[in-house]
Order: C-alpha cells, then sequence, then structure tokens
C-alpha cells in the first residue's frame, strides 16, 4: 500500500539577516513616496481604503529607487533557488522582476482574496510589522475543486488546512507562484503595516 502527495504547491520564506538598518531606509522612502504621490493616495482612497499602496502609481521601484533595486538584488539568489525547487524549464528565458510597489495598511486596512495574472512568481518583504498586525491568509488552490469534500480537522497539519495563515514579521519574504490566491484580513493594529510586494514574469 502507498499513499503518494500529488501536485505539491510551494511556498518560500526566508529572511535577512540584521535587516533594521534596511528596513528603516525603506520605511523612509515609503513614507515619502506617499507624501509625494497624488495619484497613489488618491487610488488607495478607493481601493486600499484607509492605506496607501502605490501599485497604481509606482510600480516599478526597483528601477527607479536604489532601495528598491537592493531588495531585488538581495531576493535574487533565493528567487533562483525557489526555481529550482520548482523545477521550472526556463528554456533559455529568464525570470526577472517587473513589478514592485509599497503598501501601507492603517488600522482596518485590508486586501481581498486575488492572484496576480501574467507573472510566473510573486512575493512579499516585510518593513514594519506592529504588534497586532493581519497575517497573510493563503487558499488552498484547489478550494474551486472541493466540492462536497468534507472540512479538515483542526487538527490537521498546516499544509492540509484549507487556509494558511502566515504571520509576518520585519526582515521576512515570502515568494510563491502568481496562481496561489492569497489576502491580507483587516489590519487591527494602531500603528501602520508595511510591506513591499513585487512579480516576477518569465521573459
Ligand atoms: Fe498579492
Amino acid at each position: 500500500m502507498s499513499i503518494d502527495v500529488l501536485f505539491p504547491s510551494y511556498l518560500y520564506r526566508s529572511q535577512f539577516a540584521n535587516p533594521r538598518k534596511f528596513n528603516r531606509e525603506l520605511a523612509r522612502e515609503i513614507a515619502a513616496l506617499r507624501d509625494m504621490d497624488d495619484y497613489g493616495r488618491q487610488w488607495s482612497e478607493t481601493h486600499y481604503v484607509g492605506g496607501y499602496s502605490s501599485y497604481s502609481s509606482m510600480c516599478n521601484l526597483h528601477q527607479t529607487s536604489p532601495n528598491f533595486a537592493e531588495l531585488e538584488e538581495r531576493l535574487a539568489p533565493h528567487v533562483q533557488r525557489f526555481i529550482k525547487k520548482l523545477n521550472w524549464n526556463l528554456m533559455g528565458r529568464r525570470v526577472q522582476m517587473t513589478t514592485c510597489w509599497v503598501n501601507l495598511m492603517a488600522q482596518g486596512t485590508y486586501h481581498t482574496l486575488h492572484v496576480h495574472p501574467s507573472s510566473v512568481l510573486s512575493g512579499v518583504y516585510y518593513v514594519d510589522v506592529p504588534k497586532g498586525s493581519s497575517p497573510l491568509k493563503i487558499e488552498d488552490p484547489r478550494m474551486s475543486q472541493l466540492m462536497a469534500a468534507p472540512p479538515r480537522k483542526r487538527t490537521a497539519p498546516a499544509n492540509q488546512q484549507n487556509y494558511l495563515l502566515i504571520d509576518a514579521k520585519p526582515g521576512q519574504f515570502l515568494l510563491f507562484e502568481s496562481w496561489m490566491r492569497h489576502e491580507v484580513p483587516p489590519h487591527r493594529a494602531k500603528q501602520p503595516r508595511l510591506s513591499v510586494s513585487f512579480n516576477y514574469e518569465w521573459l
């Protein structure tokens, strides 16, 4: 008798050593971006209520800011490691960061379930995560197929639950395939939660 695990989904988690100085720089720049980005603030009023995201206005920060270029550089070896684990055949093409933007969640700000279309890898880097911040919530990618399947036991291992909650920590980053649906539930802390999101395309 044998029971195989089929079609696994991978989440890459890691963190930078001693991230405080780097995070201070990023936090300072996120505040400056918010102050200068009139269009982004206006967009956020309806699409990122209470908070600020540069998704609609400045989403190539890795190409326009040395701090975010450094983030891309620091992530690069991890992306290569993840691609190796995924056993992707890139057929002579490369996986490159194409978008990079910042997110400031205020108390009550949330981000509903979504995927990142046209990208192959997506991820997030946590800059500032006050106590009580929202986790990232990842959904079982087979959710739409489950139909009459019974729910999981509370005691089931985390990788067999329908949702996985990942607590954010400053200096930590996550990488996942862009089709993986995820959301950020309402932020409960009074202090803002700061993160940087990014996408990679196969070019
Ligand atoms: Fe996302």
